[in-house]
């Protein structure tokens, strides 16, 4: 699975960038906004921390806009892939900019048959928003569960199942095994990912342990070793 940040904050995804396992980045008008920052200078500075997709949201509601924003966005790097809303001007901009080979995300998607037309219309990935949809009662991973099932019995729709909106660790664990193929995750949730109370105690223990052994200086010990053993 691969996993995108859901962020427009820099200090966050170089954070992210820094454990070598970040594939993507996805913002929306609200992220960049929360950043008080230039926008286009923000999406160029992602696409060169992240060298992966990277979507910047198109805000014109008519198709004819999206396009023309999708297309503009496009070109400011490679890594940019144009963020559509799940409607029906969505779905002619995603159409026809799909058609000239800009990757589309289309994002907002709350229902199997958004996510049905969102293939059709040739769309690069397309967002369930499960965090949302858990918020009004309605189980978010269930729609991921439906979209994956459909797309399979079609292997003709190239269209990626970018799961959005997530909220905690458990949307990551349910998401993974249902196999979507991307996750983007808030910093937060990023972070939470590696954390166990466990793993901490299990290595403060050892730390305290290996204070006890004659020599512990591992590098020393093995140059050492090496060179003994001509290696
Ligand atoms: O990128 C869009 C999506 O992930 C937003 O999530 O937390 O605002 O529902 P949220």
């Amino acid at each position: 699975m691969e996993f995108f940040l859901d962020t427009a904050n820099l200090v966050e995804i170089r954070e992210a960038a820094s454990w070598g396992i970040l594939d993507g980045c996805t913002t929306n008008p609200s992220l960049i906004a929360r950043e008080g920052r230039d926008f286009v200078a923000t999406i160029a500075e992602i696409c060169e921390i992240v060298r992966g997709p990277v979507s910047a949201e198109v805000v014109a509601t008519h198709a004819a806009g999206m396009v023309e924003e999708g297309r503009l966005l496009a070109r400011i790097s490679e890594h940019v892939v144009v963020k559509v809303p799940l409607d029906a001007e969505g779905i002619k901009a995603t159409k026809i900019l799909s058609g000239e080979g800009v990757r589309c995300n289309v994002t907002l998607c709350f229902q199997p048959a958004q996510a049905l037309l969102a293939a059709k219309a040739g769309a690069a990935y397309v967002s369930p928003f499960v965090g949302r949809l858990d918020d009004v009662g309605i189980e978010g991973m269930d729609l991921v569960r439906q979209i994956l099932e459909i797309y399979a019995n079609y292997p003709q729709y190239t269209t990626k199942v970018l799961v959005a909106s997530v909220r905690h660790p458990m949307h990551v664990v349910e998401a993974a095994r249902l196999g979507a193929d991307v996750i983007t995750l808030p910093f937060g949730v990023f972070r939470r990912l590696v954390q166990h109370p466990l793993t901490d105690k299990g290595i403060q223990a050892f730390t305290e342990d290996w204070k006890k052994v004659p020599d512990t200086d591992i590098v020393g010990q093995v140059g050492r070793w090496l060179e003994a053993h001509g290696r």
